[in-house]
């Protein structure tokens, strides 16, 4: 037996990146997995790696009607879901306070925070009905930190601190757990297409600017793996920096 046979996990931002390590992770660990990506092309790429241990589910986690649609279809595919990981985020152009846009700040809070929100408000009642289960989060260290990154998306990372504690101590009793990493800079898609501030970038850049210390998506998914699973069973509301000592300066 794999520690996770039997078990479903629904991973969102799976088409790429640390979402796309959490699948391959959660499915080498003998689980089903729900590939959600907004980005559907990606989606069924990495459910069509994985094979037939996986469905793709296109939606975007900010759009209420689509999280809705995206549980729909774990539960008619698989019955249950026992792990969610709620991973897909983007990043902000990294502008401080008093230069940042409003539609940014809206766009930013509105896939990393009130998008996490939606779908483990969607998840939540199975979990509820089936007598448990475990959800990570993908904060980051700008969840705890003010410098890592630009005003939005500092926090909408403080926001998925803050559910992540509120959801950890509301289920205890019902034997659902819930934490959240927080990855240091790692090797992914996130900054392909973004363009700067270029006031913040000047103030942000050296904390980026860490070279070897870059991690890789796999070591990300592997901690994920280790607090979703039952050798964490007494893990709940953790916050753990994931980031190779970058935030224990
Ligand atoms: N890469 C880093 O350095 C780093 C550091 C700290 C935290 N994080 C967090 O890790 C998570 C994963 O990011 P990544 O670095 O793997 O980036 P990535 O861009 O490689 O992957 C993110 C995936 O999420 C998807 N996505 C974006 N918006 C979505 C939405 N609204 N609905 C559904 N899917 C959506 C994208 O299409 C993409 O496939 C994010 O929450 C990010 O904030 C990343």
């Amino acid at each position: 037996m794999s520690t996770f046979d039997n078990r479903v996990a629904l991973v969102t931002g799976a088409g790429s990146g640390i979402g796309k390590a959490m699948a391959v992770a959660f499915a080498e660990a003998g689980a089903r997995i729900v590939v959600c990506d907004v980005d559907q092309g990606r989606a069924k790429q990495t459910a069509s790696d994985l094979g037939e241990v996986a469905i793709a589910v296109g939606a975007d986690i900010g759009d209420e009607a689509a999280v809705a649609a995206l549980t729909e279809a774990a539960i008619s595919a698989y019955g249950r879901i026992d792990v969610l990981c709620n991973n897909a985020g983007i990043m902000d152009t990294m502008a401080l306070p008093a230069d940042i846009r409003v539609e940014e700040w809206e766009r930013v809070l509105r896939i990393n925070l009130t998008g996490t929100f939606l779908v483990t408000h969607a998840v939540l009642p199975h979990l509820l009905r089936q007598g448990g289960g475990a959800i990570v989060n993908t904060a980051s260290e700008a969840g705890i930190r003010g410098g890592a990154a630009g005003a939005a998306y500092t926090a909408s990372k403080h926001g998925v601190v803050g559910l992540t504690r509120s959801v950890a101590w509301a289920y205890a009793k019902d034997g659902i757990r819930c934490n959240a990493i927080l990855p240091g800079p790692t090797m992914t898609n996130i900054a392909a297409n973004a363009t700067f501030d270029p006031t913040g970038a000047a103030r942000l850049s050296p904390v980026l600017a860490l070279g070897e210390r870059i991690a890789k998506p796999e070591q990300m998914a592997a901690a994920a793996l280790f607090l979703a699973s039952d050798a964490a069973s007494f893990i709940n509301g953790a916050i753990v920096p994931v980031d190779g000592g970058w935030s224990a300066g």
